[in-house]
């Protein structure tokens, strides 16, 4: 097959100045030669077409058999949904999910509302877009502040699980001017925390062996990855900048999989996965997180439809501890949508 792998490539002038975690969720050449050689791996024949405002000319030009869509999107609460969008639009299959799918997942309070909607427990939340807004009595403390259309951990920092209105509406304040866009205000689930990865669709979904996260801290939340394949380009902007040591140093958190948990959990997390898969309508591949309640019950945090898929991230290494190469991982993904498309 002929396959073109869109994506959006990160630069290090892009850390040149503002927030440290902006364009974290772009990827690195790393990961883009990582997918090309899997890809080739698995028998095909890859264009790498950088998704910037030309990949509509680029993918007409290319005319490739199907489309491996990595990109995060340039601009927009909908950005994640604008490569699939001109797929659909070109008449081009692609691996994963559609548009719709991955503007609502990239909307964390919309996904909560869907997943409520399914019966699937998430923390109750409330969408602020001004630190003045009034607060919803009904939540509890502590409560956490992110970004409401954000990944890779973009706007979280020690200061983002709050235990009163003053030290909310500064996060408030904070992030809104910072980022420029709303935040979703959500329960703090005092718990652990699982990251499971789920491919296929087809028929029923595949759950890859299930991941904790552990963290050093109490009240601890996933930061920055400490061995991102970013952080060589952020070293050489901001080497000298004491911010950037402070972020590096925050991470305090690790992965341990297969979690150490008995079979009935282990049941719980991956019905839940699956249910959560189906529900925001994702295809071939997703990672998303979930936290155990002091209750037992599991709350789903978000869906991950584009997730990171560096070889040293945490969805290739749970396909490995499943026995899957990170080839055979890639193939997996791709075999699922050609499958899908009727090309295989
Ligand atoms: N309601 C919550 N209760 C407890 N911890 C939370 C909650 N929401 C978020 N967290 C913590 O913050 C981390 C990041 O939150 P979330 O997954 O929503 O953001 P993200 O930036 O989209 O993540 P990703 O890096 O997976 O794209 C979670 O992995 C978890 O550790
Ligand atoms: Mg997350």
């Amino acid at each position: 097959m002929r396959v073109a792998l869109t994506y959006n490539l990160i630069r290090s002038y892009m850390f040149r100045t503002g927030p440290l975690d902006r364009f974290a969720e772009y990827d690195s050449q790393e990961t883009i030669a990582a997918l090309v050689a899997a890809i080739e791996a698995g028998g095909h024949e890859i264009t790498p077409l950088e998704a910037d405002e030309c990949i509509a000319e680029k993918l007409k030009a290319a005319r490739p058999d199907i489309v491996f869509n990595i990109a995060e999107g340039l601009r927009g609460e909908s950005r994640e949904s604008h490569v699939p969008a001109i797929c659909e639009m070109l008449g081009l299959p692609y691996t994963g999910s559609g548009p719709l799918t991955l503007a609502l997942c990239l909307n964390k309070a919309r996904t909560k509302e869907i997943l409520t909607l399914y019966g699937i427990p998430t923390a109750p939340f409330q969408v602020f877009r001004s630190p003045h807004d009034a607060l919803d009595s009904r939540l509890r403390w502590p409560l956490i502040v992110k970004l409401l259309h954000e990944g890779s951990s973009m706007g979280l920092s020690e200061h983002s699980v709050v235990d009163d209105e003053a030290a909310l509406r500064e996060q408030v304040a904070y992030l809104t001017q910072t980022y420029g866009e709303p935040c979703i205000v959500e329960e703090y689930i005092v718990g652990r925390e699982f990251t499971v990865g789920v491919l296929g669709g087809n028929g029923t979904p595949r759950v890859l062996p299930i991941i904790e996260v552990r963290f050093k801290k109490a009240r601890g939340i996933v930061l920055f990855e400490p061995d991102a394949p970013v952080i060589p380009l952020i070293l050489q902007e901001r080497g000298t900048d004491p911010e950037v040591e402070h972020v590096l140093h925050a991470a305090n958190h690790h992965a341990i999989c297969p979690a150490d948990i008995d079979d009935e959990l282990a049941q719980r997390i991956q019905d839940t996965a699956i249910r959560a898969f189906g529900a925001l309508g994702c295809r071939d591949w997703c990672r998303m997180e979930m936290r155990q309640g002091s209750d037992n019950q599991l709350y789903v945090l978000e869906l991950n439809p584009i997730a990171g898929i560096d070889p040293t991230y945490w969805l290739p290494r749970a396909a490995r501890v499943a026995g899957l190469s990170y080839a055979e991982f890639v193939n997996e993904i791709l075999g699922y949508a050609l499958v899908r498309t009727g090309l295989a």
